[in-house]
């Protein structure tokens, strides 16, 4: 028997903070060995000349979720993994959505159905609280950290899925209680129904009005007000697709601070904009999503924010709705834009934009980018016990990456069932070009490798806020409320 199942040969290996030539020796699906010359193994894979990274985590990603008004997404967990996988990543944390009225076990038993035989690569779920009861808080939150769930989304907008600062603020106390992590989708409601109102009375119907529908200045409220209750209970949030300066700097101020904050933003901010918007009759449906694309200049605000570390977490947020009936235009052809599915596909294109735009046109460092593909995340999210870098014991989840190779984007190479991507015509360099997972090579040679439900459920851990003190809100201490303990 060999000693090892697999060896990935003279590569340049890249960790969140280091970078060295080493080969690496894969055994039942874990690294085993990490050093120069390493031979006796059933397969040797040559990464001469190539870069050997961890596989992604892509951390958000809507993949066979019902919507609140019942739309189904265009991609199932097959197409959507297989999607992830030919853009480097080996694991994704999708959502479970509870729409009002429904319990989380049933919503999660549900999620596992879909996931279990379809899935290529391995996952993870948040859940989408949209009804938090006493038994949800108390018991069925709870249940599901003890699961391995141990993030939630929680909407501040949207008629059927926003909670209030209230029932906000329930959830945090039992994320704070069970260690999880909760993100927030944060606009304001009333600015945003304001805008939209003003809009559709003056007869400004077409899509391209969803971006002013959706002011900066909700995402900065909303975004203010998380930190405040967040900050207030001393419980991590992570607010997910920031899309605005001035939200970005709300982030930063608290982390400055040491509050649990923690930010994401996502591609279509850093390389779309509204003006793309400005197409004939509805096709600016596609690039309808929340919050909006912004201008050119929030756009470069946004990469300035990647770069500097405001944002830990670069996501996706593949919301794959087709132009038609199924899905962009579900309430018409001629749908106001109100009435427009929103979402964009992206979980492909993920990484491979970031390591061309980013790495290779020096925006980045190549750590950085490995900290923003899988890294962070798996500290995050809790999945740094067996994923986001290549280290001995870890998941041998690793993405071989060709740094010469130049690909112009067409929705005819991507992999998932949208037939669209907003990054068209764009020219790529840098692809991954070998994913491995648990030691299986599942895409070699632009073919895939891996069966239908080959990806695992992974278990999270708490969140890790190492670094981030935080603080006791004198009203919450005993030693100054006269003696009241929250038991928090
Ligand atoms: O437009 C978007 N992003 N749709 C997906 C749902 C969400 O809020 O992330
Ligand atoms: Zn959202
Ligand atoms: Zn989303």
């Amino acid at each position: 028997m060999s000693k090892f199942d697999l060896v990935i040969a003279s590569g340049t290996v890249a960790n969140s903070s280091e970078t060295f030539q080493a080969d690496i020796g894969v055994k039942n699906g874990k690294v085993s060995a990490i050093a120069k010359n390493l031979t006796d193994a059933e397969l040797v894979i040559d990464a001469s000349g190539k870069y050997v990274l961890p596989g992604g985590i892509e951390a958000h990603c809507h993949i066979e979720q019902e919507s609140s008004s019942g739309l189904m997404t265009a991609d199932d967990f097959y197409s959507a993994t297989v999607s992830a996988a030919y853009g480097g990543n080996t694991c994704v944390i999708p959502f479970a959505a509870q729409h009002r009225g429904q319990s989380l076990a049933h919503v999660l038993e549900s999620y596992h159905g879909r996931a279990k035989p379809k899935a290529v690569i391995d996952y993870s779920f948040h859940m989408i609280i949209t009804d938090p009861t006493d038994d949800v808080l108390n018991y069925e939150m709870p249940r599901a950290i003890s699961q391995g769930i141990t993030s939630f989304k929680v909407y501040m907008t949207y008629d059927r899925l926003k909670v209030d600062d209230q029932q906000l603020l329930k959830i945090l106390t039992v994320a704070k209680k069970h260690g999880a992590l909760t993100m927030v989708h944060a606009e304001n409601d009333a600015m945003n129904k304001w805008m939209i109102d003003k809009l559709i009375d003056s007869d400004h119907t077409a899509p391209k009005y969803h971006a002013p529908s959706h002011p900066r200045a909700s995402e900065a409220e909303a975004i203010n007000r998380t930190i405040a209750l967040g900050t207030f209970l001393d419980t991590p949030v992570l607010i997910v697709h920031v899309s605005t300066e001035a939200g970005a700097r709300l982030i930063a101020k608290a982390r400055y601070r040491g509050q649990k904050v923690f930010g994401e933003t996502c591609p279509q901010y850093m390389f779309l904009h509204a003006e793309q918007m400005d197409l004939p009759g509805m096709q600016g449906a596609n690039l309808c999503c929340s919050p909006p694309l912004r201008d050119r200049a929030s756009r470069d605000e946004i990469w300035r924010c990647l770069q500097n570390g405001t944002f830990q977490v670069y996501s996706s947020d593949h919301a794959p709705y087709r132009l038609d009936s199924t899905g962009k235009l579900h309430a018409g052809p001629n749908a106001s834009f109100p009435k427009i599915a929103n979402g964009l596909p992206g979980i492909e294109m993920r990484l491979p934009l970031l390591f061309s735009e980013g790495y290779l046109k020096g925006r980045i460092s190549l750590n950085h980018f490995v900290a923003l593909a899988a890294g962070n995340v798996s500290k995050i999210y809790g999945l740094d016990h067996c994923k986001g870098s290549i280290t001995e014991g870890k998941d041998a989840d690793i993405a071989i990456w060709d740094p010469t190779l130049s690909r112009e984007v067409t929705a005819d190479t991507m992999h998932d069932d949208m037939g669209f991507t907003p990054y068209e015509g764009m020219q790529i360099t840098g692809w991954p070009t070998t994913v491995i997972q648990r030691g299986r090579v599942i895409i070699r040679n632009d073919t895939l490798h891996a069966d239908r439900g080959a990806g695992n459920f992974i278990r999270r851990q708490p969140v890790d806020c190492t670094g981030m003190p935080g603080r006791l809100e004198p009203e919450l201490d005993p030693n100054c409320n006269f003696g009241v303990d929250f038991n928090l």
